[in-house]
């Protein structure tokens, strides 16, 4: 019997992460010799560029490489950042005290969180959403206030439809190009947020790893790029997908100062910074790689996502198509879409996500991932077919 002490009441409404879940039982179905083709988990499966990794081997054999960095990040790295949002959305950061780098995004949204919410406070989280949004708010020991993302409004949040006294919300969450959804926002939009977050005192978070990952000439803004949008604003960017660099687990949260002085405040307590070489590579991506290899990466994936898209209908599913991110988000026609997910995965073995995972505002959808090779993605979509084939049979 276990002598353990109860774990700490925070985790009391914290689920284990979906796609912890899900790995945990594709390892058994493999450890049983199931051959499962994941097009659940959104990373991609291209390597970065060959420069990229030539700088992390070359740093990593620099003696000097291998001590504690700066809390702050890596100076070279901080300008590499501030130099990216110069080029590409017309924004000046100053690299010293508007560009914190992260050990992938992901810790930033979850610590941002931790450096402002309490117990009684309250983010606002759109229903449908990568799940650390509200993963954050519920570690702080504070509550969420959702709001819904629907279609017939392009997955935009409405935002005059948040209930008036947001006394306790100190945090807006948005999120475009979307995961799931695909869906993108505009400059007005992002405006319109701005202007909501400065009237509530809301501090805006805007989770943007997918603003380089564009199909159809898209192209994606920054939030920062919102007249006025530095005084309530934190934007997180993220190398793992823009750079096929996920495993590296390199980002960064940029603008309002103060936020980000109070989000170093925490990480200092709890991480001791990235090593070296992967801020060396990093840099290396951000200033060298020509937009001809990302525009070529995207077409791979822009291929992939019409081979998925043709065959949804054969297997009961209705995409939504969207010219950003690395998804197709598809409705399911008979509804449940945890039902689908499971026979998908038991009787095909091909892994997808389902909506629920990102509220239940997702219920009814399942999430595609672009990032699985074109042959194993022929030959997951092909199991797809015959299993639905034989399933409503
Ligand atoms: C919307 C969104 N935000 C953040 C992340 C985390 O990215 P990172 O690898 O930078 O931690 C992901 C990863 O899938 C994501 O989909």
């Amino acid at each position: 019997m276990s002598q353990l002490p109860k774990p700490a009441y925070r985790l009391t409404n914290l689920q284990p992460y979906g796609f912890a879940i899900i790995g945990q039982r594709i390892q058994t179905m493999t450890a049983a010799g199931k051959d499962v083709i994941r097009l659940d988990i959104g990373s991609p499966d291209l390597p970065p560029p060959q420069p990229v990794i030539e700088a992390l081997k070359q740093s990593s054999s620099n003696p000097v490489h291998h001590s504690y960095g700066s809390y702050t990040g890596d100076p070279g790295f901080r300008r590499a950042v501030a130099d990216y949002y110069a080029r590409r959305f017309g924004v000046p950061l100053d690299p010293a005290t508007e560009v914190l780098p992260l050990i992938g995004s992901k810790e930033g949204l979850v610590n941002l969180s931790m450096a402002y919410l309490d117990r009684g406070d309250s983010a606002i989280v759109p229903d449908i959403a990568y799940p650390a949004y509200e993963a954050g708010a519920l570690l702080a020991g504070a509550s969420v206030i959702t709001v819904h993302l629907d279609p017939a409004n392009d997955f935009l949040p409405d935002l005059d439809s948040i209930p008036d006294d947001l006394s306790h919300a100190k945090m807006l969450w948005i999120n475009y190009p979307n995961n799931p959804t695909g869906a993108v926002a505009d400059i007005a939009f992002y405006e319109k947020a701005v202007a909501f977050c400065r009237d509530h005192n809301l501090l805006l978070c805007s989770d943007n790893p997918y603003c380089e990952l564009v199909f159809d000439g898209y192209v994606a803004p920054s939030a920062l790029q919102a007249a006025g949008a530095k005084d309530c604003t934190v934007e997180f960017m993220s190398m793992s997908k823009t750079y096929n660099m996920a495993g590296w687990r390199l980002g960064a949260a940029v603008g309002n100062h103060e936020a980000l002085q109070n989000l170093l405040r925490v990480k200092s307590n709890i991480d001791s910074g990235h090593w070296k070489p992967i801020y060396d590579a990093g840099i290396v991506a951000l200033d060298t790689t020509p937009q001809s290899w990302i525009d070529e990466r995207n077409a791979r994936y822009a291929a992939r996502r019409e081979r998925i898209l043709a065959i949804l209908p054969s297997i009961g599913l209705e995409a939504f198509k969207s010219p950003a991110s690395l998804y197709v988000w598809a409705r399911v026609l008979d509804g449940d879409d945890q039902y689908y997910v499971e026979r998908a995965l038991d009787e095909a073995q091909v892994a997808v996500t389902p909506g629920t995972m990102y509220g239940v505002g997702g219920a009814g959808h399942i999430r595609f991932s672009l990032g699985v090779a074109h042959d194993r993605l022929e030959e997951a979509l092909t199991r797809l077919r015959v299993w639905y084939q034989v399933k409503v049979v």
